[in-house]
């Protein structure tokens, strides 16, 4: 089968569109027809062995975490998961699993949720990660309604996400992006847009219940600057100093609450977005879709930044074949 590959870690020219074996199925796992691959920040670092203490030593490695697809084979005695139905997940990279930019995957049921009837292959394929890491960044801020929310960062991947969650309960969100992101920012909903290359969030007198970070430039000692007493600073960056600060916030008393907000997938962490997804309150935006042989273009665009909501690699065509 075809898959893009590393054989080491590298740059985006250690990335290659190979031949290769199908993947064998154990009892446990599921074998899948990927239909579309969604990208994120943590497949360049994956390729560049930023996280080879977790995606491991073995090569060659197949990239791309989040997926939709088609079931192929699943056992029938340990799963719910039948042929031809349509799911979507996470390709479990940071275990040393291979992921999913191949035409078939093989993977533990754990990461794979049946696709609801109402939600395509391919918006499915760009959210498990990062709409997981928006939504949970809210957990532990009690009801949005009515609060002043600010998003910096409010529409790449994961703040488009993070925006139409915040609008959906009720807070007053106030976007940051870029010039190009801001008719964008506004269409997610976002009540006042500020652009971060004309204007500094620090400029502005207004003072927020809830800073989300999820551009990777605001610190939480920057944030209290701008945060109402007992506001809450959530980010998403996942370093050392991030956690060590926010176990120390935990344990000493504070104005302000630090949150980390990361991809969980618990199931119920599923059934929320699903249900956000089905009532049309969170709508993936995809920025560029590439076909399966520009898998490299796409992880350039993804690399080289300035995008807003996802980008996609269409693998194989969505017809699927089970289905009348
Ligand atoms: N995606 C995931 O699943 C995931 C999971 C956990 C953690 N994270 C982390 O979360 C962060 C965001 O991920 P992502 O997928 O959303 O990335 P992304 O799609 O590249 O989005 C980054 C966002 O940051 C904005 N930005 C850049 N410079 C800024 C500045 N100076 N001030 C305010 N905003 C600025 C960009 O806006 P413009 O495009 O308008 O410049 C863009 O909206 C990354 O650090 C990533 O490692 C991501």
């Amino acid at each position: 089968m075809k898959a893009w590959i590393i054989k080491k870690y590298g740059t985006s020219e250690s990335i290659e569109f190979k031949e290769i074996d199908n993947p064998v199925v154990k009892k446990s796992e599921i074998l899948i027809e990927v239909n579309f691959v969604g990208l994120n920040p943590y497949d360049i670092i994956v390729r560049n062995g930023g996280a080879k203490l977790l995606s491991g030593s073995k090569f060659p490695k197949v990239l791309g975490g989040d997926f939709s697809g088609t079931v192929l084979k699943a056992h029938p005695k340990n799963t719910n998961l039948k042929v031809g139905q349509s799911v979507y997940g996470f390709a479990n990279i940071f275990m040393g699993k291979p992921g999913a930019l191949a035409e078939q995957t093989v993977m533990n049921e754990k990461y794979v949720r049946a696709l609801p009837e109402n939600i395509s292959l391919k918006d499915s394929a760009t959210v498990t990660s990062a709409a997981l890491t928006a939504l949970n960044g809210y957990r532990g801020c009690g009801d949005l309604k009515s609060k002043e929310v600010l998003i910096n960062g409010a529409t790449g991947g994961v703040g488009h996400f993070a925006t139409q969650i915040a609008v959906a309960r009720g807070a007053i969100v106030t976007g940051v992006c870029g010039t190009d992101n801001i008719d964008f920012s506004k269409q997610l909903g976002a009540h006042h847009t500020i652009d971060y290359s004309k204007e500094s969030i620090f400029e502005q007198t207004k003072k927020f219940d809830i800073i989300f970070d999820v551009s990777g430039k605001l610190t939480f000692s920057d944030s209290k600057k701008l945060l109402k007493n007992k506001g809450t600073f959530i980010t998403t960056e996942e370093s050392v100093k991030a956690y060590l600060l926010f176990v120390f916030k935990k344990l000493l008393p504070s104005k302000h609450k630090m949150l980390l907000s990361s991809f969980r997938g618990l199931p119920e962490d599923f059934e929320e977005l699903e249900l956000l997804m089905s009532n049309k309150k969170l709508k993936p935006t995809i920025c560029q879709a590439f076909s399966f042989d520009k898998a490299d273009k796409a992880f350039e665009k993804q690399e080289n930044g300035k995008n807003y909501g996802k980008i996609v690699v269409q693998v194989k065509s969505t017809h699927n074949v089970y289905k009348k």
